[in-house]
């Protein structure tokens, strides 16, 4: 069977306790009615004009690659550790595997999973989605962050890539106030790579000093400790604000028995060292015993279901599907951004009806802005249409400030180019100047905006425009790559032959084209998706979908509460 999106099914009916759980709450059926006047917003006509076909079809064709390619690591990734570990895990150690988990810890229903690529193609080899499953999905009717290890992928333990993935799976819980659960199954560090992962400000430590900022931040914490948890994995439950501990499975410590033996000669179990009777009877490290996985994760929900929390209502609202059909979005997919095709086709194929309200229609119009509806939400929508020009920059910079004051989420569709040559006059360097001011403006807007940004990396993200569109400095809430995108300081593509790295030895022909392939590699989505310098990578056919649960996620916090702002929107 084809490998799915990002935004996967967990599996139906295969679970040994009911997924339906009768002591959660009762949803609320009331929905929240964002985006009602966008059913009455102007179409967007979706047509490709003839004069643009061979565009299409190459971007067409290209995609169709990326798909594959997509598809062939995604089956990558699911396989893990590999054969033998999954063995060593199931049957000598006897427990499931963390697919399965998450299907007996969450709702029976689709969940997003992030940055399902990161660990691929490392300098130090080949980390299996870095170690640990990270993503939202729903307990109880609850959007909760999950941060899971993969014991079969070297024993859980943590390598740098993995330390960043968690970090960034508490990051994303903490923008957008979401209850997390741990699945703790890790030997702690990954020895040989410990310089890399214990003394920095982001290295392991900063997990445990999220846990506790994220309990005062009152966002709840849960672990279930389903595997080993060895030294610093021993302060991920111990910080959690409830534990539960799976017996003669789980066990805790800061030292194993190997390393008792080497400082004291007592030979002692695991189990009598810190197994789930210790914790929950003797050291009080947990708070409940589960006699099977199955139980934990049971109890896992239930305590879910005690955290007071509003569950996100069930969906009532009725929105239009688009007008044009998601696979033609990958003839949008721009190949070669000598021709990209215009914006507003990308957008007619995302929102409601294909209906959006262009604001500054006709100004700056190399820069796309306006609210539309992803799935009933309403959203403010930034989109390059070309370069971020003086005008251009100051329309985003007006239009990020609208929709903060009306606490409307920003989605941005980015798409930048790379820099331009130097000026060849004073009066194009006055203007690029200018242009410079405006971009700085913009990014202070975007910078400050409160209400949640989503980013989307539709082409190009290059150079100083792709900070203006809410790359990755500026913090976005989520942020995603179509497989075509590429990230480089410059397009390599309009990287010319004659820019030499090294001017002191120059390059012969073979040197140069060398360098443009590894500048080329090193720009692509998958690149930059196994260095989670994202939240993962996605197709265009899936992106309304993954738009639309992000909304839904988003919207579980009070955001809509506005910010207080301490001055007017100012026309610049
Ligand atoms: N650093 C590097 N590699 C480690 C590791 C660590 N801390 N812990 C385990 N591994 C590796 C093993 O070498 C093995 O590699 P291989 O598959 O290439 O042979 C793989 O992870 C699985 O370990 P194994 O011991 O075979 O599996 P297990 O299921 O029996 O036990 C652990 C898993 C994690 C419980 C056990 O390996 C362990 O206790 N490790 C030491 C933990 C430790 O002392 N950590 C201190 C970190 S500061």
């Amino acid at each position: 069977m084809a490998a799915r999106a990002l935004y996967r099914l967990p599996g139906l009916g295969r679970t040994a306790v009911p997924l339906t759980c009768s002591h959660c709450p009762r949803f609320s059926s009331r929905a929240a009615g964002h985006g009602r006047g966008a059913q009455s917003y102007p179409v967007i006509s979706g047509e490709i004009l003839s004069l643009y076909r061979h565009v299409y079809e190459a971007n067409t064709r290209n995609s169709e690659g990326c798909r594959q390619r997509y598809e062939e690591l995604l089956e990558e990734v699911k396989r893990g550790g590999g054969e033998s570990a999954i063995l060593r895990h199931t049957q000598r150690n006897k427990k499931l595997l963390v697919r399965d988990r998450l299907k007996l810890l969450l709702d029976d229903e689709p969940f997003l999973e992030l940055s399902p690529f990161a660990g691929l193609g490392l300098p130090y080899g080949d980390v299996p989605s870095a170690g640990c499953l990270t993503g939202v999905g729903k307990i109880c009717g609850i959007w909760c962050m999950f941060i899971a290890n993969d014991a079969t992928v070297k024993g859980g333990t943590a390598y740098p890539i993995s330390v960043k993935k968690q970090l960034r799976a508490q990051e994303i819980a903490m923008k957008n106030r979401l209850p997390t659960v741990y699945l703790v199954d890790s030997g702690g560090a990954f020895l040989p790579l410990q310089a890399e992962l214990f003394p920095d400000k982001e290295h392991g430590g900063r997990t445990f000093y999220n846990e506790a900022i994220m309990s005062a931040l009152k966002i709840p914490q849960v672990a279930v400790v389903c595997g080993s948890c060895t030294a610093g994995g021993a302060y991920i439950p111990t910080m959690a604000e409830e534990t539960i501990i799976v017996d003669r499975i789980g066990t805790i410590f800061l030292a194993g028995p190997p390393l008792v033996k080497a400082a004291t000669g007592e030979d002692v179990s695991a189990e009598d060292l810190g197994g789930a009777k210790l914790h929950s009877r003797v050291s009080g490290c947990v708070d409940h015993f589960a006699p099977t996985e199955a139980e934990a994760y049971s109890r896992a929900r239930l305590i879910i279901s005690t955290l007071n929390y509003e569950p996100s209502p069930i969906e009532t609202r009725e929105y239009e599907e688009p007008l044009y059909d998601a696979h033609e979005l990958q003839g949008l997919a721009p190949r070669d951004y000598s021709c990209t095709l215009d914006i507003k086709l990308i957008v007619g194929r995302l929102v409601d009806g294909s209906r959006f309200l262009e604001v500054k229609a006709d100004y700056g119009m190399s820069l796309v802005t306006g609210f539309a509806s992803v799935e009933g939400h309403l959203v403010g929508i930034v989109a390059n249409n070309g370069e971020l020009t003086h005008d251009a920059s100051l329309k985003g910079s007006h239009f990020v400030q609208i929709c903060n004051q009306r606490g409307v989420p920003l989605l941005f569709l980015l798409n930048t180019t790379s820099r331009e040559s130097p000026p060849p006059s004073v009066l194009k360097a006055e203007e690029q100047t200018n242009r410079l001011k405006a971009q700085a403006s913009m990014m202070a807007a975007v910078a400050c905006a409160s209400v949640p940004k989503i980013t989307l990396v539709v082409g190009g993200c290059h150079g100083g425009e792709s900070f203006a569109m809410c790359g990755r400095s500026f913090e976005p809430n989520f942020l995603f790559l179509w497989p075509n995108a590429r990230v480089s300081l410059v397009d390599p593509n309009s990287v010319t032959a004659n820019v030499r790295m090294d001017e002191e030895r120059p390059e012969d022909e073979r040197g140069q084209t060398a360098r443009l392939e590894k500048l080329k590699e090193e720009s692509s989505a998958f690149y930059s998706s196994a260095r989670l310098w994202d939240d993962g990578v996605i197709l265009p056919q899936d992106t309304r979908k993954v738009i639309g649960t992000c909304l839904r996620i988003i919207s579980q916090q009070k955001y809509q509460t506005p910010a207080f702002q301490p001055g007017p929107l100012l026309r610049m």
